[in-house]
């Protein structure tokens, strides 16, 4: 594979096609339609403060969130951006109730690719100006071409996926992804409008310091995960770890895959499935994570072995680095 630094995206995109296993036109159509809704929604996050597009929208989604401005326009920008490049079948979304059929121009539903995303991530950061993201997930469809889209197109395991990735609206802009031959980051030259590889063949250090958890929720949370935390705040070996919790999945997954830690959001007694979402959130992290070396469980089972019932089905999460994740689910398994 091609890594060499300050290649652009297109470049990039071109001269690794070779290696995805369908056909590397199609490759360059999906990541080019990615990459420009990326930058569409990077110019609207960009000028959050200057225009009335701050604060909520007056809506609640389907997962019973409070919309904001910016995960309404973020969601639109997206899927119309989606829709016109006569690539993709179906699309579902975190802020929609139900998968959208996109038909091609010729009405005969050649298109062969799902695409499942959450569109902004973290949506609470936006009004205090801290990073935000987006998160895609790539299918083939399983429905025969030629007919609609079906739901059980949207309902395949993580494993399924040909792509996935996440923006994040950092310091700088990055487009990070995986097409299953490693995962590279590339970041955004706001001058120029171009994407540059930065971060070739990103790996998570086998294991790390920094531990993320809401502790706010601990009274809530399962024993084997208490459990866990303490061990986090042990004096022993290289305990205590650090704590860091952004609150917005792609910024902190970001942080974990470079310096090495591991993301929890368990089930709690008041969220009996916890909070994250299987399809938008926690599978295309998921196969992230396991391209760069991390592993993603529910605590019990890799994320991308789960077979999804419903579009909009919650999941526990822990994500990172291999052998944090694997410490945390002895303690999962020792004691639920
Ligand atoms: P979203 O903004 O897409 O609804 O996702 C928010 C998610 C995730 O990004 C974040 O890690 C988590 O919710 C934070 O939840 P808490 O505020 O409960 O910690
Ligand atoms: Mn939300
Ligand atoms: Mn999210
Ligand atoms: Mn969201």
């Amino acid at each position: 594979m091609m890594t060499k630094k300050n290649t652009t995206l297109g470049e990039f995109i071109i001269e690794n096609q070779a290696s995805f296993q369908y056909s590397s036109g199609e490759l360059s159509k999906l990541i080019n339609a990615i990459r420009l809704a990326a930058k569409v929604v990077n110019h609207e996050v960009n000028k959050a403060g200057l225009v009335d597009i701050i604060g909520a929208a007056g809506d609640t989604n389907i997962q019973g969130e409070d919309q904001q401005k910016l995960d309404v326009l973020a969601n639109e920008k997206f899927i119309q951006t989606l829709k016109n490049r006569e690539i993709v079948c179906g699309i579902a979304s975190e802020e929609e109730d139900d998968f959208i059929q996109v038909n091609s121009s010729d009405q005969k539903n050649q298109n062969k690719y799902i695409v499942l995303i959450d569109p902004l991530d973290g949506s609470s950061n936006i009004d205090v100006n801290v990073s935000v993201g987006t998160i895609f997930s790539i299918y083939r469809r399983i429905s025969p071409i030629g007919t609609p889209v079906t739901i059980d197109d949207f309902l395949q395991p993580g494993r399924n996926q040909i792509a996935a990735g996440y923006v994040v609206y950092g310091t700088s802009t990055m487009l990070v992804y995986t097409t299953g031959d490693g995962v590279n980051g590339f970041t955004l030259n706001p001058a120029l409008g171009t994407f540059y590889l930065s971060h070739p063949n990103m790996k998570y250090p086998q294991t790390g310091k920094i531990y993320s958890v809401n502790e706010g929720n601990y009274v809530h949370f399962p024993q084997g995960v208490k459990d866990y935390i303490k061990y986090c705040q042990e004096e022993e070996d290289d305990r205590p770890y650090t704590s860091r919790y952004i609150g917005s999945l792609v910024s902190d997954f970001h942080r974990n895959m470079i310096k090495g830690g591991i993301y929890i959001y368990p089930k709690s007694s008041v969220a009996s499935e916890g909070k994250l979402r299987l399809l938008y959130e926690c599978n295309p992290m998921a196969y992230l994570a396991e391209q760069a070396n991390g592993k993603a469980s529910d605590g019990f089972r890799p994320i991308l072995d789960i077979q999804p019932t419903e579009l909009h089905q919650r999941v526990p999460f822990f994500c990172g680095s291999s052998k944090m994740v694997e410490k945390a689910e002895e303690f999962m398994q020792r004691n639920q």
